[in-house]
C-alpha cells in the first residue's frame, strides 16, 4: 500500500520524483482513448525503470502457448495486446549531454491527470553532470473527439546556460511485449517515410497480418514564437525520427509540439494507410495543438455531464471514484462493436488485454447507466458476433448441435486461456454473458434486442447447459460435475452452487425470451428457430432440467453449499489467519490453496448478488455471515459485490469498508501490483458500490427503485445516470434523497418501496424520515 498521491478532486497528482514508483505511476497516469491507449512513459530518454506500452485497440498477437503438459482442446495461442509504435519519444540533448531523468538531479518535479479535462501534464527541473539546468513542461493527451489523434507540447528552457539544444522526436516500433512467450519481437516494418516535419512508419504483425500506420507532425517555437526549421532525418530498424539543433540562451522558451496519429487494418484498407494517416495528421495539425486540447476537454466536460460522481466531505473518495471512472471512458467509448474491455485496458500488457466475464458481470452495468444506449449494446452485440466462434469453441470440447460456450479469454471469439481448470471448467462465464443480455433489456426495455440478436446467443448458451449437466441416478437430480466458479481457489468440484442455478437461470431465460420473440415477431422466430435447427423438444428437456436441478444445501446452517463437500474443509476464518501468511497466493503452495476452505471472491454471493430478488433478506444474512469471513479477496472484483449486499443487509459500515477496499485499488497501490497496469474492470464494481451500493439502485418492473443511504464520512453524493430517454441526478444527504429529471420524460420512480411521479424537466425531494 503506497500513500504519495496527492488528493485532489479532478487531478491526480505526484509531487517529487521517486524513480522506485515510476512504473506504478506509468500506470497510473495512463491515457488512452477507447481506440489507442498508453502508459505514462517520459518523452525524454529515460534509463531507470520503465514499462514501455502503447497500445492500439483490437491488434493483437497470437503468442504460442507455452505449457508444462498440453491436454487436447487447449488453445494454441495466447492473445496479447501488442505493444505498438511508441510515437511519444522526444530525445532531448543539451550540447552532447541527453537529459536522462535517471541520470540528473531531478527538482520541482510534478505529474498532474487533469480528469475533467482529458490531459497529462509534467514539470520539473533537471540539474545534468555538468550543472547546466533546465525546466521541462509537457502537455499530452489521447483525444476523444478525434480518436486516433494524439498530440504532446513539450517546452524546454535553460536555466542557468546557453548552448546548443538538439532534439529528436521519433517514432519507435523496434519494440517488444514484456509478456511475449519466447522473447520475439511481433512486428515487421512494412515502409517508411520523412519527409521535412512529418515521419510515418507502417508496421504489420506478424502472424495476424495488422498493420498499424503511426506518423507525426512536429511544429518548433522560441518564445511563442513559431520557427522555421529543417530537421534532418533519422532512420533506423523500425524508428523514424527527426533531429535539429536550436541556439538557446537562459530562460527562453522552446517548444516542440508533436502531433500524431495512428491508423490501423482494422478501419483503413491496407494500401490507403499511409496515406490516410497523412490526411489525418494533416487534418490534426491545421487544427493545432491548442484547438485540438479544447475539443478533448469540451469531449470530456460532455462525458462527465453524463456520468459524473460528485462526493461532498471526502476529496480522496472523491478523487477516486472519479479516477474510476475516467479510466473506464479511456478504455471504451463504445463507439465500435469489435472492440471489448481488458481487465488492465491500455494500462498495461497482463491478462493480453483481452475480453473476460468481467465485461458482462461488471461493466455493463456500468455503462448501460452512464453512456448512450448504443454503447453497452455495442458490448453484447460483440459477443453476438462471436457466437460462431463460441460454438465452434464446444464442438472442440465434444459439444454439438449449436452448443455454445464462450472462451474465458479472447480477442476475436477464440479461446486463449489454457490453464485446464479454467478453460474447460470455467463455464460460468457463459451464463454472465446470458446475463448480460437479460440485465441491458431490464435497464432500457429494449425487447427487440431478442429477435436482433439476443436469443440466438441464448439458444447456443442453453444448449450448452442442456448438455453439460448429467442425470444422476444416485439423487434423480440433474448434477454438474467438474467445475471451478468464480472462486478459482477451487478447481474440478462438483455442483458449484452458482454455476448451477446460473445454468438453470439461463435454461429459463432462453425459454422466456424464446416466447417474446415468438409473440412480438413471428416470423423472425420462425425464421430463426428453423435456421438453428430448433426441435420444440428442447424446451421440454430444458424444462426438465429446471425442474430436476440439484443444488446443494446445508440445512442446518442454513446456506447454499458453495460446492459439494465445501463443509468437509477443515473451516477457518480469514480473520485468523496470520497477516504474514496474506496474500495465500503469493504465500501458499497451489495444494493447500485448493484444499483450504478459503474464496478468493464472491461465489455463492455472486448468485445471491445476480438473482437477488429470488432469496429473502434472511437467507442472504445468513450466506453472507457464512461466506465473506471465508474470502481473502483476492481478486479486485470481490469487495464491489460484498459492498452491495453489505448495503442490501443494511451494514452500512461494512458496505463503506468494502468499497474503500476498490476505489482507490490503484492509486494507493493497495495489491502491490498497479506497476503492471490499472484494475479496469474492478473499476466498474468501484461505481455499482456506490450506486447500486449505497445509492442502493435497481430496476425492477421497468421502473427505477433507491434505497439509499449516507456513508459516515459523506456529508453528501450525488451521481448522473441516463435511464430510458431521462437523464437524471440524483442527490443523497443524510435527511433526503433529491432527483432532478433533466429531460422531457416522465417516470414512476421508487424510494424505499414508496412511488413518485416524476415529470420531465422536473424534481422530487424526498424525505428520508417520511419513508422510515
Ligand atoms: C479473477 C477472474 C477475472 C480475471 C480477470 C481473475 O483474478 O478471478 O474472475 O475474470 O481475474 O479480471
Amino acid at each position: 500500500m503506497k500513500n504519495y498521491i496527492k488528493a485532489d478532486e479532478w487531478n491526480i497528482i505526484e509531487e517529487g520524483f521517486d524513480p522506485h514508483l515510476n512504473k506504478i505511476s506509468e500506470s497510473i497516469f495512463s491515457l488512452g482513448n477507447g481506440r489507442m491507449g498508453q502508459r505514462a512513459n517520459f518523452e525524454e530518454t529515460y534509463t531507470g525503470e520503465t514499462l514501455l506500452g502503447n497500445y492500439v485497440a483490437g491488434v493483437y498477437y497470437p503468442d504460442k502457448t507455452r505449457v508444462g503438459w498440453w491436454k487436447n482442446g487447449y488453445p494454441e495461442y495466447f492473445a496479447k495486446v501488442l505493444n505498438a509504435a511508441n510515437w511519444v519519444g522526444i530525445e532531448v540533448k543539451i550540447d552532447d549531454e541527453i537529459l536522462d531523468l535517471a541520470t540528473a538531479e531531478v527538482s520541482d518535479f510534478k505529474r498532474v491527470l487533469n480528469m475533467q479535462a482529458g490531459y497529462l501534464e509534467r514539470t520539473f527541473s533537471a540539474r545534468l553532470k555538468s550543472g547546466k539546468t533546465l525546466k521541462v513542461k509537457s502537455t499530452r493527451f489521447c483525444s476523444i473527439a478525434d480518436d486516433e489523434v494524439g498530440a504532446i507540447c513539450y517546452s524546454i528552457t535553460p536555466l542557468n546556460f546557453e548552448g546548443k539544444l538538439t532534439l529528436m522526436p521519433f517514432i519507435d516500433g523496434d519494440v517488444k511485449n514484456q509478456d511475449s512467450n519466447y522473447d520475439e519481437k511481433f512486428w515487421d516494418k512494412v515502409t517508411d517515410e520523412i519527409s521535412g516535419t512529418e515521419a510515418y512508419i507502417k508496421l504489420r504483425t506478424k502472424k495476424t497480418e495488422f498493420e498499424v500506420c503511426t506518423g507525426s507532425n512536429i511544429e518548433l517555437y522560441k518564445n511563442g514564437e513559431k520557427l522555421d526549421f529543417n530537421p534532418e532525418a533519422v532512420r533506423k530498424e523500425k524508428f523514424v525520427g527527426q533531429t535539429f539543433s536550436v541556439d538557446v540562451k537562459a530562460n527562453e522558451e522552446i517548444t516542440l509540439v508533436k502531433i500524431a496519429a495512428n491508423l490501423s487494418s482494422e478501419n483503413y484498407p491496407k494500401e490507403a494507410l499511409l496515406k490516410d494517416t497523412k490526411s489525418v495528421i494533416a487534418k490534426a495539425s491545421a487544427k493545432g495543438f491548442d484547438t485540438l486540447l479544447k475539443e478533448q476537454s469540451d469531449a470530456w466536460a460532455a462525458k462527465w455531464e453524463e456520468s459524473d460522481i460528485i462526493i461532498e466531505g471526502d476529496v480522496s473518495a472523491q478523487q477516486a471514484i472519479r479516477f474510476n471512472i475516467f479510466q473506464l471512458f479511456q478504455t471504451y467509448t463504445g463507439k465500435d462493436d469489435r472492440l471489448n474491455i481488458g481487465p488492465k485496458g491500455f494500462t498495461g500488457e497482463k491478462y493480453g488485454g483481452s475480453t473476460y466475464w468481467d465485461t458482462e458481470a461488471y461493466c455493463v452495468p456500468f455503462y448501460l447507466a452512464t453512456a448512450p444506449q448504443e454503447v453497452s449494446k455495442n458490448l453484447l452485440v460483440y459477443r453476438h458476433k462471436q457466437l460462431g466462434k463460441a460454438i465452434e469453441n464446444a464442438e472442440k470440447l465434444g459439444f454439438k448441435h449449436g452448443a455454445a460456450l464462450y472462451p474465458m479469454v479472447t480477442m476475436n471469439g477464440e479461446e486463449c486461456h489454457n490453464e485446464w481448470e479454467i478453460t474447460f471448467e470455467e463455464i460460468h462465464r457463459n451464463g454472465a454473458i446470458a446475463f448480460a443480455i437479460f440485465n441491458y433489456i431490464r435497464y432500457t426495455g429494449d425487447e427487440s434486442y431478442l429477435s436482433d440478436f439476443g436469443l440466438e446467443v441464448l439458444i447456443g448458451i442453453a444448449r450448452f447447459w442442456k448438455q453439460r449437466v448429467n442425470w444422476s441416478n444416485d439423487k434423480q437430480q440433474y448434477v454438474m460435475l467438474g467445475v471451478t466458479g468464480p472462486n478459482e481457489y477451487e478447481n474440478n468440484v462438483n455442483n458449484n452452487w452458482y454455476t448451477n442455478i446460473l445454468a438453470t437461470w439461463c435454461l429459463k431465460y432462453a425459454t422466456e425470451a424464446a416466447e417474446i420473440v415468438k409473440t412480438q415477431q413471428p416470423e423472425k422466430y420462425n425464421h430463426l428457430l428453423k435456421s438453428l435447427n430448433f426441435d420444440q423438444q428442447e424446451f421440454t428437456d430444458w424444462a426438465d432440467i429446471i425442474e430436476k436441478m440439484y443444488y446443494p444445501q446445508d440445512e442446518k446452517l442454513g446456506i447454499f453449499l458453495q460446492q459439494d463437500g465445501y463443509l468437509d474443509k477443515e473451516q477457518i476464518l480469514v480473520k485468523d489467519l496470520p497477516a504474514s501468511e496474506r496474500p495465500i497466493n503469493q504465500k501458499w503452495s497451489w495444494d493447500r490453496i485448493l484444499r483450504s476452505c478459503f474464496i478468493k471472491q464472491a461465489d455463492v454471493l455472486q448468485g445471491l448478488y445476480f438473482f437477488e430478488e429470488d432469496y429473502d433478506l434472511d437467507t442472504l444474512k445468513r450466506n453472507f455471515d457464512f461466506y465473506e469471513p471465508r474470502t481473502v479477496h483476492e481478486s479486485s472484483l470481490s469487495p464491489c459485490v460484498h459492498s452491495i449486499l453489505a448495503a442490501k443487509l443494511n451494514d452500512e459500515a461494512r458496505a463503506y469498508e468494502f468499497y474503500l477496499r476498490t476505489a482507490r485499488l490503484d492509486l494507493d497501490d493497495y495489491n502491490n501490483d498497479t506497476e503492471d497496469g490499472l484494475h479496469i474492470t474492478s473499476m466498474a464494481g468501484t461505481w455499482m458500490s456506490v450506486v447500486e451500493g449505497f445509492a442502493g439502485m435497481r430496476v425492477r418492473d421497468g421502473k427505477l427503485h433507491f434505497n439509499p443511504f449516507l456513508p459516515d464520512k459523506w456529508k453528501s453524493f450525488s451521481f448522473t445516470i441516463g435511464f430510458r430517454g431521462a437523464t437524471l441526478k440524483i442527490n443523497i444527504t443524510e435527511n433526503s434523497i433529491n432527483i432532478k429529471n433533466n429531460a422531457g420524460v416522465d417516470l414512476e420512480i421508487g424510494v424505499r418501496n414508496q412511488f413518485f411521479n416524476l415529470a420531465g424537466n422536473a424534481e422530487i425531494n424526498v424525505n428520508n424520515a417520511a419513508l422510515v
